[in-house]
């Protein structure tokens, strides 16, 4: 609830830094076939990245970060590596989920849970009410996610307001439309990072990118650690987000911004 000193002194943000950072973490296969070793051993130690970003992202400020850890396409991968990826996800879950709570972080998962194993469900479940009252890091799972699923489920949960008269199709608009994706109450990603040197959207976030930064980077997920995503984050401090607007606007625009949330 807004109190009468949130009113006084509203949130100022540093427009150096981004709210919110999604991260597409590609390349552990690679990097495990690289020295020998079997795809999954480059998830397990894919892991180790997620810890280096989570605590920069709460060192840096941050308020979300949204990893795109399993795809609605992923399922097709074999079988032994799906299984190992959920295995993966059940372990991380319970050795991550008091850690994250004893520093601060709310850990939430989108997409489609329902078509992972009952247990696995269970264990998001409990991460997710132990965590949630945590304010210092969001940080979203996207797992069994894709974009166009995100934007098609919204659009059905409009058509059902129609089909019950609560809605006028008239009425629908960016906003509504926007209110029914996944994290309607969370600023949309400042920055998109992808590892591994392909330079796609692989069907992440698709909405909510629109205005997005991207960024590229050609290192393995596996390798990315606190300095390669700290690269990230210092380049994304140097850009000039335009919106639309021109240079000059901008320049004029973002100091007003500032000074109205400041005084
Ligand atoms: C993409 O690399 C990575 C994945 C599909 C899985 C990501 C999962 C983790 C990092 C494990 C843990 C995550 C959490 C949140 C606990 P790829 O297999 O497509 O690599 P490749 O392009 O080199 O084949």
């Amino acid at each position: 609830m807004e109190t009468a000193s949130d009113v006084a002194h509203p949130p100022v943000f540093d427009p150096r830094v981004p709210r919110h950072v999604a991260i597409i973490m590609d390349g552990n296969g690679r990097w495990a076939k690289q020295r020998g070793r079997p795809r999954t051993a480059g998830h397990r130690e894919g892991v180790k990245s997620v810890r280096a970003v989570v605590e920069e992202s709460v060192r840096r400020g941050v308020e979300t970060l949204t990893l795109f850890a399993f795809s609605s396409e992923n399922w097709r991968r074999p079988r032994t590596e799906v299984n190992i990826l959920m295995e993966l996800f059940m372990t991380a879950l319970r050795s991550e989920a008091r850690r994250l709570n004893e520093n601060g972080v709310c850990l939430r998962v989108i997409g489609e849970r329902g078509a992972f194993p009952e247990k696995l469900q269970q264990r998001i479940a409990e991460a997710e009410a132990l965590t949630a009252d945590n304010t210092r890091l969001n940080l979203q799972v996207a797992a069994n996610y894709g974009g166009r699923w995100d934007i098609v489920q919204a659009v059905r949960q409009l058509a059902l307001d129609v089909q019950a008269g609560w809605l006028d199709p008239s009425q629908i608009d960016e906003r509504r439309l926007a209110d029914r994706l996944s994290f309607p109450d969370l600023p949309e990603p400042d920055l998109f990072i992808r590892t591994g040197g392909e330079q796609r959207l692989s069907n992440f976030v698709l909405w909510q990118s629109a205005y997005s930064e991207l960024y590229f980077s050609d290192v393995l997920w596996p390798d990315f650690d606190a300095a390669a995503y700290g690269q990230a984050l210092d380049d994304y401090a140097r850009r000039q987000r335009r919106f639309g607007l021109t240079g000059d606007q901008v320049e004029q625009t973002v100091p007003a911004l500032v000074d109205s949330c400041v005084g």
